[in-house]
């Protein structure tokens, strides 16, 4: 049966081509250059930039979202490139458990949720992400901190400290750290071309035992 948010985020990929960039996020391409390869897990991954990103650098990279458009899109276009060890589904993160993995790697870009019901709370699917994550793995997000005032979509937004310390407090004690815990700011440009500022949380837990 499909919720209120699946039909929202549906209706938005179907109603264009291609609703994002065609580009990995900057935060996983900055930190994830380095990383020795494994088995990946991208969260509301939409149309697949980042796991496409990931497959071509050697990961098997697995992505869910609750649209299956998005889905659709990132299957079509890993198959275009000819890429190996791509997989997309459907899963709902408010109502449906999360891939069993283990991964080496769990990520989720800019996935807030919103007040209403039926939406994720990140924090809960960040803490069920983390149990399927093997010893030395990480788990990786980014959030927005600060919007510029065109920007409505998001009915919640992050401070990167209070998100690392919540989701770490949840964590088995001891196994865990926060490897990364930065907010970015970068210029952004509004509908009618009006000059802003965001700034974006990025946080890394790694899995020390
Ligand atoms: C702002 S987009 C980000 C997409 C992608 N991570 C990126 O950075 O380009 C948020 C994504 O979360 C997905 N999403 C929202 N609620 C979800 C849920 N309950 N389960 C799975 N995916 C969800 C949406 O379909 C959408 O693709």
């Amino acid at each position: 049966m499909s919720s209120e948010w699946q039909d929202r985020w549906e209706e938005r990929y179907a109603s264009v081509g291609r609703l994002w960039s065609g580009e990995p996020n900057e935060h996983l391409t900055d930190l994830a250059a380095g990383w020795r390869p494994g088995h990946s897990l991208d969260l509301g991954c939409g149309e697949g930039d980042d796991v496409l990103w990931l497959a071509s650098r050697g990961w098997r990279a697995m992505g869910v979202d609750v649209s299956p458009t998005a889905v659709a899109r990132l299957r079509s276009r890993s198959a275009e490139r000819g890429l190996t060890g791509v997989e997309g589904a459907v899963v709902d993160l408010a109502a449906e458990p999360l891939p069993a993995g283990p991964f080496e790697l769990v990520t989720s870009f800019f996935v807030h949720g919103g007040p209403s019901e039926g939406s994720i709370l990140l924090e809960d699917v960040l803490v069920q992400a983390a149990a399927r994550v093997v010893a030395r793995g990480r788990l990786l997000t980014a959030v927005h901190c600060v919007n510029p005032p065109w920007h409505r979509h998001h009915s919640r937004s992050f401070r990167p400290e209070v998100l690392a310390a919540d989701v770490l407090a949840r964590l088995p004690e001891g196994a865990w750290e926060v490897e990364t815990c930065a907010e970015r700011w970068r210029d952004v440009t509004g509908p009618d071309g009006e000059a802003g500022r965001r700034s974006d949380g990025v946080v890394c837990w790694r899995r020390l035992s």
